[in-house]
């Protein structure tokens, strides 16, 4: 996969992208991503890449120009275009569902946002479907970005290594995660559970089922609305 990162600072993501899965997926070649700054398209000698809003109001607003200059430049770097996301507190919000979409692209262009927001002709204009990592405000889109990226390169296939961890993954069956324990089988007089030291295999299975589903009513009740598993599995 390749995707390429559209930003006013790519030095934000040097750092997250240097470290453990996301570095080794690069070095594999599993993926390669590739940062462009938006600011080097701007056309006027301050480099100029927001102004004030139409219609006035707090705030600047990210231009067109160095954006769309900057996506057509881009685009061309790769043969396919694959999906082309502009991360804004307005999209639609980023799901494993989602983050599994597209992770079977060959390619994506993600787009961060500055400043109050775009000129609304670059999100028409670049087609660009939108996406949000959650309700409340970050300062720019670079971080949802990084997050997308997370989510989706931890996806992609040998990004692991051991190929069974994605899919017990909290989400990935709609229930959070069951408790782990590791050395020693007591800590400061907390006991782990006898029943993982039991080493009874189908008894294990379905305790942690149940602690799964447990934990999920508890904390985060939303994910069983309307879903079997509830009675499935009492
Ligand atoms: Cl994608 N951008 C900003 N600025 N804030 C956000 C967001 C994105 N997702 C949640 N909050």
């Amino acid at each position: 996969m390749r995707i390429d990162i559209l930003t006013l600072f790519p030095e934000m993501f040097e750092s997250p992208l240097k470290y453990s899965i996301l570095k080794r997926a690069q070095e594999q070649g599993i993926v390669a991503i590739v940062l462009t700054n938006i600011r080097d398209f701007a056309t006027d000698r301050y480099r100029k890449v927001d102004d004030k809003p139409y219609g006035g109001g707090a705030g600047m607003v990210m231009m067109p120009g160095p954006a769309f200059d900057c996506f057509e430049y881009v685009e061309k770097l790769a043969p396919s275009r694959g999906r082309v996301v502009l991360l804004t507190p307005q999209g639609e919000r980023f799901t494993q569902a989602k983050a599994r979409e597209l992770s079977q692209q060959e390619r994506l262009i993600l787009i961060a946002g500055r400043y109050e927001g775009f000129d609304e002709r670059i999100r028409t204009g670049l087609n660009a479907e939108q996406i949000s990592v959650g309700d409340y405000v970050l300062n720019g889109g670079e971080l949802a970005a990084m997050i997308v990226v997370d989510a989706v390169v931890r996806l992609l296939p040998g990004a692991l290594g051991d190929e069974d961890s994605a899919k017990d993954d909290s989400f990935s069956h709609g229930l959070l995660e069951y408790p782990q324990y590791t050395r020693p089988e007591v800590f400061r007089d907390m006991k782990v559970p006898e029943i993982l030291l039991s080493g009874d295999h189908k008894k294990i299975a379905e305790w942690r089922r149940r602690q799964a589903l447990e934990r999920t009513r508890q904390q985060r009740p939303d994910l069983l609305e309307g879903d079997d598993l509830t009675t499935e599995n009492e």
